[in-house]
């Protein structure tokens, strides 16, 4: 008989690495990636009124009202792919009220991944960060460069990735982090993100591993 599918968290501070891990998750596991973040983007791009609201606390590193954020979440996880290979939900949720409305909704997570990272580098990776709009691929000038002089003429930059902003959102983050982190406590597996992309993979990869394993176990041999 076939597993269910596994549904998964993935929070950290901004810059902290959700967006590569789950790239590197996706293409193994095969989830779907759902951003919190790229989903306002999309929306501000759009040029929608709830576009143009997120955009002006994203420029404060403020969250976004619940009334736009969990609705817009709530639906991308009803999709039937989400239900059918399972879900890596990144950067959500970000306040207690936000993990409510998820439990509310019936969506119970198997596994929260907090993403540990010093303050110091965090500055570094959001500076040097640069995005490629054709393959949605997320490099780093210093730690990630890009492949060929061709990506490299692309490449652009997110407009909330300059020091004085990501400190506004790692504020936020701090002030949000504990409440989120109380209610999974008991399947949270803290990973340490100061590594090299690879070797942070690494941990996420076993932890993973170990939840598919107990999930094909029958359950009279546990
Ligand atoms: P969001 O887009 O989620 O931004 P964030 O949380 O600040 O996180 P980032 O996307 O900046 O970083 P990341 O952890 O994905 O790191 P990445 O892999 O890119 O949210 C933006 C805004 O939207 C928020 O401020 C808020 O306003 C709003 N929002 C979002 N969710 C919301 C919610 N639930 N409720 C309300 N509002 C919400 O890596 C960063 C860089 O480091 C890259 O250049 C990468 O190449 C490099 N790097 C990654 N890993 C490593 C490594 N191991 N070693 C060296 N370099 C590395």
């Amino acid at each position: 008989n076939k597993a269910e599918p596994l549904k998964v968290m993935i929070s950290g501070a901004p810059a902290s690495g959700k967006g590569t891990q789950c790239e590197l998750i996706r293409r193994k596991y095969d989830f779907v990636h759902i951003a919190a973040g790229d989903l306002l983007r999309a929306e501000v791009a759009a040029g929608t009124e709830n576009g143009r609201r997120a955009k002006e606390c994203m420029e404060k590193g403020q969250l976004v009202p619940d009334e736009i954020v969990v609705m817009m979440v709530k639906e991308r996880l009803l999709l039937p792919d989400s239900q059918e290979k399972g879900w890596l939900l990144d950067g959500y949720p970000r306040s207690s009220s936000q993990a409510n409305a998820l439990k509310e909704f019936g969506f119970q997570p198997d596994l929260f991944i907090l993403l540990e990272v010093p303050e110091e580098i965090l500055v570094d990776r959001v500076v040097g960060r640069r995005l490629d709009p054709v393959t949605g691929k997320i490099y780093h000038l210093k730690y990630s460069p890009p492949e060929t002089q061709q990506i490299a003429a692309r490449l652009t930059q997110r407009f909330d990735d300059t020091e004085e902003k990501v400190k506004l959102r790692l504020l936020t983050h701090n002030k949000n982090v504990e409440a989120v982190l109380s209610m999974y406590e008991d399947i949270t597996v803290k990973v340490d993100g100061s590594l090299s992309k690879e070797d942070v993979f690494a941990q996420i990869d076993s932890a993973l591993r170990a939840l598919r394993k107990q999930g094909q176990t029958p359950l009279g041999s546990l």
